[in-house]
């Protein structure tokens, strides 16, 4: 079958077939990871729909929203490839209207750890997904470990707010050499990458560790071997669903997170570990 590219809501309510549908929403420059997230879609409903929408709303005033890498002809052809059913890219006119008021908040999660960093962000993020989810009538929507944070507040969102819609969480897919991918991954030169490697490294340094404290502090040490060069911006393990720091007497999943920024690139990475005594 054909890809359908439905450039605006009306188009979208068009392609809408009569079996069950998974949402797989981007804001495109399509990479291996956004490939998994396909994958995983496709296994779980009779249609998929994939959104590319750069969404302004969760770019603060001094990020990268305006040269946010735009590959839409590329990304055209990765859905091809992997047997998607519906392309859903609107403008921002067509998303958002000019008297808008009305926005989803994300509480107290969107002000920690990631949203400390970028304020308004996740309450950006909240919006434009449940905005997705009423445009495309998902029953399930997949969305990758890699952004962690995003993933813990679009499940709190769903919980809070009763929405019909399962969201599954797809692991973080990776180069062979350890660096998570991301569409950000482009603006690194040769030798931001090398130090971008530290990243990963610390999360699987920490991750060999048993309690939290040695977790963090062998984690710490690793990003400070790299030197200067990574500009970090917070190291945090904390409970997955809640995002809050972990003390030591916690036992259960945690999730390790990182960003900093690289050559002027900021760049997140996350394990997910298990902490018992
Ligand atoms: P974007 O950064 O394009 O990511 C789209 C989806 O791909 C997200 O669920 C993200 O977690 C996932 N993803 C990115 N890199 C990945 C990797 N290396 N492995 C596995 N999955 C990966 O996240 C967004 O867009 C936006 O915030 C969005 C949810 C679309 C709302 O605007």
């Amino acid at each position: 079958m054909d890809l359908i590219v439905a450039g605006n809501r009306d188009d979208l309510a068009k392609a809408r077939g009569t079996g069950s549908v998974a949402l797989v929403p981007t804001m495109g420059a399509l990479h291996e990871g956004h490939r998994s997230l396909i994958r995983a879609a496709r296994v779980r409903a009779d249609q998929v729909v994939v959104s590319i929408f750069v969404n302004p709303l969760q770019f603060g005033p001094n990020e990268d929203f305006s040269r946010y890498p735009r590959t839409f002809d590329a990304d055209l052809d990765v859905c091809r490839e992997e047997g998607v059913h519906v392309v859903f890219a609107p403008s921002p006119e067509d998303m958002y209207r000019p008297d808008r008021q009305v926005s989803v908040c994300a509480g107290e999660m969107g002000t920690i750890v990631e949203g400390a960093s970028r304020p308004g962000h996740f309450d950006g993020v909240l919006t434009v997904v449940l905005k997705l989810f009423n445009l495309v009538r998902p029953e399930v929507a997949i969305f990758g470990q890699k952004d962690a944070q995003q993933l813990a507040v679009i499940r709190r969102m769903v919980a809070d707010l009763d929405l019909a819609v399962e969201i599954v969480g797809a692991p973080t897919v990776r180069e062979p050499d350890g660096l998570a991918l991301s569409s950000r991954n482009r603006y690194l030169s040769a030798r931001d990458r090398a130090v971008a490697l530290a990243l990963s490294r610390a999360l699987r340094a920490g991750a060999a560790e048993l309690t939290a404290g040695a977790i963090r502090s062998t984690a710490r040490a690793v990003l400070d071997e790299a030197g200067p060069d990574l500009d970090l911006d917070y190291l945090a393990l904390v409970d997955p669903a809640t995002f809050k720091e972990v003390d030591d007497a916690y036992e259960g999943s945690a999730v390790l997170a990182v960003a900093a920024r690289v050559g002027g690139t900021r760049l997140i990475d996350n394990v997910v570990l298990s902490l018992r005594h």
